[in-house]
Formats: structure tokens, C-alpha cells, sequence
């Protein structure tokens, strides 16, 4: 027998939840959908009755939570965001188990923050409510943790180039807006942006801003990744310093990353752990001579002579965000470009991709729930 779901949120992370559901398989014998307000929607040539709760709490809204075993949240954040509204109630009169995509409650003491890979285990069955990490934690955990196991993380450096849709459906299709206004005879038009979404034009830019600025100067997505991290892993030794960008992409954050240990690590070790933990933890490595590759070796590249010192080498093989659009690797996280850092001793560089409406939100919730069962906790 499987377990009742509901959804609350059908924007492109409710409708990955449902995809992941079915996909990853966790038995439920119904799925109810909530969004604010009542509807009939498509999802993949499924048409899907929608519930609506409204904007604000109403008793009447609340009953329709009764008999769910577990809800995922995937509405707006804040005060009058989905999760404050109705999680905490959902829990006290129904018993519902919540699992949060939002960032309202991850940092609270007694909330657990959750990537499955890396700590599950911190979910008891006294636990009635889970935070899931922001998006470009989670592929940042996920790609540490069998680092981590084999030496302690001084210090993290982390530059991300996220996409579009980490925003949400209307920065989707603001800039699918900015795309058709695009005149090829002059890139440098404006093309007409909502500035309460992104301050600045994101088509043909890339704009160093996501949340609000803080009082050191970072944003609160780049301390979010701080915070975060150093949760999950349960070290609050660990530095994590992050610059977050937003990049004209749809779907898929690619992250670059300066990462220091307390032991012996390079390159080769990080591979060989990643590639040992790959079906384990869901990462793959892309980080191979090219030899399939048009091009290759690539063009220009004097194959004899040296630059500065060095010798041409062949080409090799990388991941992008749009390699997370294939099916195969839409739940998992790519790594690639994994070099020793010259400028310092047990200090890895590597290049970083994954879905974040998948792995980064939809995958990660799912995959907590199925966790939850397994343990007996929920079902
Ligand atoms: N996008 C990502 O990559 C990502 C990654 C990790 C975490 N998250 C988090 O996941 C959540 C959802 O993201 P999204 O990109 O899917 O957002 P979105 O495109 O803005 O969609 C939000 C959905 O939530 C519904 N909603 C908002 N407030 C609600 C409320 N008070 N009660 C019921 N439903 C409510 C909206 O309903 P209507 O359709 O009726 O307006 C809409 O369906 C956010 O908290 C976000 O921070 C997103």
C-alpha cells in the first residue's frame, strides 16, 4: 500500500515533484495538488485537478490537508509564503509530515536540513518537519561528501551561474520575453526586462545579484550556501565563501569551485572517490580525454610546441548546464575539470552541474520522502 502526497505549488518545481514521484517511485495511492487557487493543468498529456487554498489561511483551506501522510512544499517563501501559512498547521491537526522546498525554515535549531547522500540519518522518527537545502547547496554537498570523507574541508571558494528558472516560472518566461525582443541587427537594444524579477536585462548577461544584499556585502544566497553547508555537514569550522551569478540559461547551475583540505588530496583522489561513490551518491564524472569530440584535438593547439612552459595536452571532456536537460542525467550531479590547485598544497578546483529544479529541488525532496518510508518514519 503506498502513502497520500500532497503537493502545495505547481510551479516548475510542484510539477517536478510529481514527475519525481512517479519516476523515482515512491508508492503513493494519491497525489493532491494545491496552488492558490483551484484549476485544471496539464502535466506531460496528464491533466491534473488543482486545489486551491487561496493567499491567506482560511479553516476551510486547512481541511483539505486531512488524511496526507507527507506534503511537499514548493509555494512562494515568506511570511505569507505557503509553508508558514499552512505547514506547522497541516502538522498539528493532521499529523502531515513536511518537507520543505523553501528556505523559510532551514536554518532554525530543531529543523532538520536534509540532502539525502550526505545526511539523512539526522531525521528521527520525532521528526515531523525537513527543510530541503537551496539549490546550489545541494549539488555543492552532494559533489563534497566523498571528499569529505576521506579528508576534512577547510575551506570552500564557490562561484555559481545559475539559471533562469532558480527564480521561478515568471523569470522563465521573462526572459523567453527579452529572447523575442532580440533585434539581430542590434544587440545592444533593451529589451525590456521586469526589474522586479532580475535588476538588470539577463538575455546576452550575466548579473552578480540573487536575494537580497546583506550587511557584509554578499547576498543572501551566497550566505545561504554558508550556512547551509556547514549544516548539513554538521562543521562549523568549514569556510564557505560564495559569489552567486545569475546566467541566461533555462534550466541547470554549473558551479566552480576552489576547495581546501586538512589532509592529502588532488585530483586524481577526487575522481577516483567520485567515480567510487558515483551509483551510491548519484554523481558522474565527465572529466576524460575528448577523443570523441569534433575537433579533437583541439583546433590551434600545436601539438609539439609549448606555451609559457608548457606542453599542449589533448582535449578532454567537461559537463554543461544543458547536459542536465538529457534524461540520464537529469537527477544527478556532473562533475568535471578537476585540477590540483598550483597555488596551494591539498587544494582541489573542479567544475560542478546539475538540474535545479531536479536534483536542487524536486529529486531531493522525493528522494528525503522515500528515505522517510524506508526508515518507517512516514507510511
Ligand atoms: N526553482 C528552483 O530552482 C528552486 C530550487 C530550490 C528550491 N526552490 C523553492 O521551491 C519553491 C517553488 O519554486 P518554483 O520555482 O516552482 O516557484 P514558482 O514558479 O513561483 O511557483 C510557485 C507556486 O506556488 C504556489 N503558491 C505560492 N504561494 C502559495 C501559497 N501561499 N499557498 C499555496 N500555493 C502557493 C503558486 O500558486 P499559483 O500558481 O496559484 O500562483 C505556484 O503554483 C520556492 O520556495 C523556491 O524558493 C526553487
Amino acid at each position: 500500500m503506498g502513502i497520500k502526497a500532497g503537493v502545495v505549488g505547481v510551479g516548475p518545481v510542484g510539477q517536478n515533484i510529481y514527475r519525481c514521484i512517479h519516476e523515482l517511485g515512491l508508492q503513493c495511492d494519491e497525489i493532491r495538488m494545491f496552488a492558490t487557487s483551484a484549476r485544471e493543468m496539464d502535466v506531460d498529456g496528464e491533466m491534473l485537478s488543482v486545489l486551491g487554498l487561496g493567499t491567506e489561511y482560511s479553516d476551510e483551506g486547512l481541511k483539505l490537508f486531512e488524511g496526507l501522510d507527507v506534503v511537499f512544499f514548493a509555494g512562494r517563501e515568506g511570511e505569507k509564503g505557503a509553508a508558514k501559512t499552512w505547514a506547522m498547521k497541516a502538522i498539528d491537526t493532521y499529523g502531515c509530515f513536511c518537507i520543505d522546498n523553501g528556505s523559510d525554515f532551514r536554518l532554525d535549531q530543531g529543523i532538520p536540513l536534509i540532502v539525502p547522500e550526505v545526511n539523512m540519518d539526522v531525521a528521527t522518527s520525532d521528526t515531523r518537519f525537513i527543510a530541503s537545502p537551496n539549490c546550489s547547496t545541494i549539488q555543492l554537498c552532494v559533489a563534497l561528501s566523498p571528499l569529505y570523507a576521506k579528508a576534512k574541508i577547510k575551506r570552500v571558494i564557490v562561484s555559481s551561474y545559475q539559471a533562469v528558472s532558480g527564480y521561478g516560472r515568471d523569470a522563465q518566461a521573462d526572459m523567453v520575453q527579452q529572447l523575442k525582443a532580440l533585434d539581430p541587427e542590434d544587440l545592444s537594444k533593451p529589451l525590456g526586462h521586469d526589474p522586479g524579477i532580475f535588476r538588470k536585462q539577463i538575455v546576452l548577461d550575466c548579473v552578480p545579484h540573487i536575494d537580497s544584499f546583506m550587511d557584509n556585502g554578499y547576498t543572501k544566497e551566497e550566505l545561504k550556501m554558508r550556512y547551509e553547508t556547514r549544516k548539513i555537514f554538521g562543521d562549523d569550522t568549514m569556510d564557505v565563501v560564495a559569489t552567486t551569478v545569475r546566467v541566461p540559461v533555462d534550466i541547470g547551475h554549473a558551479e566552480s569551485l576552489n576547495v581546501e583540505f586538512d589532509g592529502p588530496m588532488n585530483a586524481e583522489t577526487a575522481r577516483e572517490l567520485w567515480r567510487e561513490s558515483s551509483e551510491e551518491l548519484g554523481i558522474v564524472v565527465i572529466d576524460d580525454l575528448a577523443k570523441d569530440t569534433p575537433g579533437w584535438p583541439t583546433p590551434g593547439s600545436p601539438k609539439d610546441a609549448t606555451w609559457a612552459g608548457h606542453k599542449y595536452a589533448d582535449e578532454r571532456s567537461y559537463p554543461t548546464q544543458a547536459d542536465v536537460l538529457k534524461g540520464e542525467y537529469k537527477n544527478l550531479v556532473l562533475v568535471g575539470r578537476a585540477r590540483d590547485d598550483y597555488s596551494r598544497e591539498n587544494t582541489l578546483n573542479f567544475w560542478c552541474v546539475s538540474d535545479n529544479l531536479r536534483k536542487g529541488a524536486a529529486t531531493n525532496v522525493v528522494q528525503i520522502a522515500m528515505g522517510l518510508v524506508k526508515r518507517g518514519i512516514i507510511g
